[in-house]
């Protein structure tokens, strides 16, 4: 098959439209059988549920060449099952999640020629979403649906790769306690575009934001988990019920334990104890594993000791252990990898 003529090594983390999409449509109670489509344009009421209210939600993962040139993908059930669960709390139909993953063989499938070829360091990244496309105009539920699912290459999400990155600890909060910051609603990325924007101004890549409640234990970014190492090399990864939970963050403790033997600690972090840690990351499936160098807090600057040049070696070999199981070249556990083609 041949592939496009991109250049992959040089490619953002920025949309590029591809061949075809795969649409389905909730009417009635009930999903219809659904189809790849080329329009990539979405037209729907005024009085969308989406539009005026927000009611939608989405999902990331990606697919990869690996060694053997085989094109696969990471975990996807979980992508569909955070999905379902995310769409139950927006009152929103959830798209079954066998339907989710034959959406994504045909996907992928459909848009080969797009896949980045194995050692280009790119991949491609799947977007599936979920939006009230029929009109409300009282605050209720939307009474019809739209799953679509589309994918575009990309390259790193930040802009410096993976050099260690300048945090801020934000101002503002990103999700209230019994709120919506463990699901994937379109809400919580609309409220952050602020405070990035603010991050960005100062010349910080990200937000650190502490728990709405007492502001003083550490969350997550807008787009990404927390893993730190301790200095006895323990993987310490914040436990919050109003973060999302992370894909890539359950996998990295997974593999930190059974395949690095190191210790792991799903715990609440305040924010007093991040400069006693050696190496912090954020983690995600867009920012893999994007290692930080500082945090500025309203108390001054915490430097990790791994220094604004690299990752810390703990950080990586998560991060080597992590895309070598993507990658095929490091056995995956039972049941990680879904090949398409
Ligand atoms: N936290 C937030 C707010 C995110 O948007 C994401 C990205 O999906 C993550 C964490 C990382 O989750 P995952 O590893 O499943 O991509
Ligand atoms: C992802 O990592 O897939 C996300 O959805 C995060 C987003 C900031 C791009």
């Amino acid at each position: 098959m041949d592939k496009k003529q991109i250049d992959w090594g040089s490619l953002e983390f920025k949309y590029i439209k591809t061949d075809s999409r795969y649409v389905s449509y909730y009417k009635d109670n009930q999903w219809d059988a659904g189809a790849m489509v080329e329009d990539a344009n979405v037209c729907i009421s005024e009085s969308a549920g989406v539009l005026q209210y927000a009611q939608t939600c989405f999902e990331g993962l990606k697919a990869y060449t690996t060694v053997d040139n085989r094109v696969v993908t990471f975990r996807p059930d979980l992508n569909a099952m955070r999905m379902y669960e995310t769409a139950d709390r927006l009152l929103m139909p959830p798209f079954p999640i066998d339907r989710f993953l034959d959406a994504l063989d045909k996907l992928v499938t459909a848009n080969l020629a797009y896949v980045p070829p194995y050692g280009t360091g790119a991949s491609l990244y799947i977007r599936p979403f979920l939006f009230g496309s029929g009109a409300v105009i009282g605050v209720a539920p939307a009474p019809e649906y739209t799953f679509r699912m589309f994918c575009t290459p990309v390259g790193p999400y930040f802009k410096s790769g993976i050099k260690p990155l300048k945090l801020q600890v934000s101002d503002y909060d990103r999700a209230a306690p019994r709120g919506t910051g463990h699901i994937k609603g379109g809400l919580n990325y609309a409220m952050s575009l602020y405070p990035g924007h603010d991050a960005h101004k100062k010349g910080f890549a990200e937000n650190l934001y502490l728990d709405a409640a007492t502001h003083s234990f550490v969350e997550e970014t807008g787009g990404a988990n927390f893993i730190f190492i301790t200095k006895d090399n323990k993987v310490v990864t914040p436990k919050s019920s109003t973060i999302l939970p992370s894909i890539t963050r359950r996998s990295l403790m997974y593999v930190a334990k059974e395949y690095l033997n190191l210790e792991t600690e799903e715990r609440e972090v305040p924010l007093s104890e991040v400069s006693e840690f050696a190496e912090g990351g954020l983690c995600g499936t867009a920012a893999v594993i994007s290692p930080i160098g500082s945090i500025t807090t309203k108390d001054g600057v915490i430097n990790l000791p791994s220094g604004m040049e690299k990752m810390g070696p703990i950080t990586q070999k998560l991060y080597d252990t992590l895309t070598g199981i993507q990658l095929g070249k490091i056995e995956a556990p039972e049941g990680w990898i879904r090949t398409i083609a």
